[in-house]
């Protein structure tokens, strides 16, 4: 195997991590989330988890990455051998199946992209998505026929990044996100300008920034600082330890680690804006109040947003493809980061070339994802995406934090390889934060999911449309992940490729 590939500059690195980091999940997760949360008061519990979960996950991540250099799973085993690598592919596994799902939802932003161009959805937006888009006709666990409408858009998602993939790190990764994240800001910065000068938009943001102190006092309120702080700074999932381990061996971690991490809140606050002006803009057309509007998920991007477009006072289609757009962008730029984590490990397992392990890897996953192309594909991509979101979260980051705090045992060791090479250095309060505050909230958050799940109060994070059983999601969800881990295991147990353990590749410092 050649020797390890590299970013071509510092700035290469912290835009594909910012580009992984910036994806859906900020545009149409985080305002439902921090509204639905307390609003203003929101902020306490997110900053909270941002500094003492978020930042310090993702130096340790980085300095994993950077220290063994090795895609997760290789990484994992170089920390303690076939005791610690199934962690590796267990996370993996889990961002397959993310990226299964994940490039549907861009597939079907890129054919609202083009259905913005005349407003072709109509006055009746959900009866759009629903029937004439998704041509959702059959019962939820039911497939139906493959919607052409879904695949087509699909196919190209998937072109475009395999495409990137086969291109290599710094040719390929490196070099999209160049494009794609500086055009991301700048359609997105438009989409707020406008947003934020529309009749109405005031209320909105009144709505969404006024702080109900009451709430911040309950478990729910932190729990779900916690889940939106790691879901969107893709920490916990394989991800930021393959992009690190191509760093250069003279590169700042604790530094990039506050960039990424402030430009995705950054990016989160803004997009909460955009969304809450357009949100009070229509509450106003439609004269009711801002709390009636309110949603997330699908149901607020391809429901809502073709909704507020319809009203724009001028340049609808415009605006619409800019928004489309810019959703195409943030989660493409995601898709190609939680992609690359299998392709990487399954070139080193197995001493596979690049092309080979793009073409399985990414392969694999083009012809699983059409399920969700389907015309029932709508309930699994929602069964899938609540029980990522709750489950996958909570369960790999406590595995991951209490395996490297309390078993093996690395923090100083890391502590001391990430402040030799970087301008901030880490304190005790690094040490704490990993070792006590993160696993005791994501305990916290793992007791409080099982509690809901016996009780069965769940609620889906789209929730736009019912009528499935709790057993659907919590069969397929359990299926799926307890699938995953035992795979994992599985695959640990196969030796490496001979020349993945070469001398050469071995960690540094
Ligand atoms: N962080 C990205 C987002 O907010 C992408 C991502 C999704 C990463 C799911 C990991 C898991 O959408």
């Amino acid at each position: 195997m050649e020797n390890r590939a590299q970013w071509g500059t510092r700035a290469g690195f912290v835009m594909a991590a910012v580009g992984s980091a910036i994806g859906l999940g900020n545009i149409w997760r985080f305002p439902a989330v921090a509204y639905e949360n307390g609003g203003g008061a929101f902020f306490i519990p997110y900053l909270f988890a941002l500094l003492t979960a978020g930042i310090p996950l993702l130096v340790m991540e980085f300095t994993m990455g950077h220290k063994y250099r090795g895609s997760a799973p290789l990484t994992w085993f170089r920390i303690n051998n076939k005791k610690t690598e199934w962690i590796g592919w267990w996370a993996v596994l889990v961002a397959f199946v993310i990226s299964t799902y994940y490039s549907v939802v861009i597939a079907w932003a890129m054919s609202y992209s083009v259905f913005a161009f005349n407003l072709s959805w109509g006055d009746d937006t959900e009866s759009f998505l629903f029937s004439d888009y998704l041509n959702l006709s059959v019962d939820p666990g039911q497939t139906g026929s493959l919607v052409p409408g879904v695949f087509i858009p699909l196919l190209i998602v998937w072109l475009v990044t395999l495409g990137i993939l086969f291109k290599g790190v710094k040719k390929g990764i490196e070099v999209a996100n160049k494009i794609f994240i500086p055009t991301l800001v700048i359609l997105f910065l438009v989409i707020v300008l406008r947003a934020v000068t529309l009749p109405g938009a005031a209320e909105g943001l009144q709505a969404f920034f006024e702080p109900n102190f009451e709430v911040i006092t309950s478990g729910s309120v932190w729990v779900a600082a916690y889940g939106q702080i790691f879901f969107s700074l893709s920490i916990a999932f394989a991800i930021m330890i393959t992009y690190s381990s191509y760093l250069p061996k003279k590169s700042d971690i604790t530094n990039n680690a506050f960039i990424t991490g402030f430009s995705n809140s950054g990016f989160e606050l803004l997009a909460g804006i955009g969304v809450f002006a357009a949100l009070g803009f229509m509450a106003s057309q439609q004269g009711v109040g801002v709390e009636e509007v309110v949603s997330g998920g699908v149901g607020l991007a391809f429901v809502v947003f073709p909704q507020i477009i319809n009203e724009f006072p001028a340049l609808n289609g415009l605006f619409g493809v800019l928004f489309f757009v810019s959703l195409v962008l943030a989660g493409l730029s995601s898709l190609i980061s939680i992609s690359e984590t299998y392709v990487a490990a399954l070139r080193e397992k197995l001493g596979l070339s690049r092309n080979v392990a793009v073409g399985v890897g990414g392969g694999a996953a083009a012809v699983i994802s059409l399920l969700f192309a389907t015309q029932g594909g709508l309930y699994f991509l929602d069964a899938a995406d609540y029980f990522i979101n709750q489950f996958g979260v909570a369960f790999l980051g406590l595995v991951e934090v209490v395996t490297i705090a309390w078993f093996v045992r690395k923090l100083n060791d890391f502590q001391s390889h990430a402040n030799e090479i970087s301008d901030i250095h880490l304190g005790g309060w690094w040490k704490i934060c990993l070792s006590i505050i993160t696993p005791l909230v994501l305990g916290y958050m793992m007791f409080d999911l099982f509690r809901q799940n016996i009780l069965k109060q769940f609620d889906t994070e789209t929730g736009n449309y019912e009528g499935y059983s709790d057993t659907f999601i919590l069969f397929g969800g359990w299926a799926v992940a307890a699938f995953a881990l035992v795979l994992g295991i599985v695959i640990a147990m196969k030796r490496w490729h001979t020349t993945t353990l070469d001398e050469k590749h071995k960690e540094v410092g």
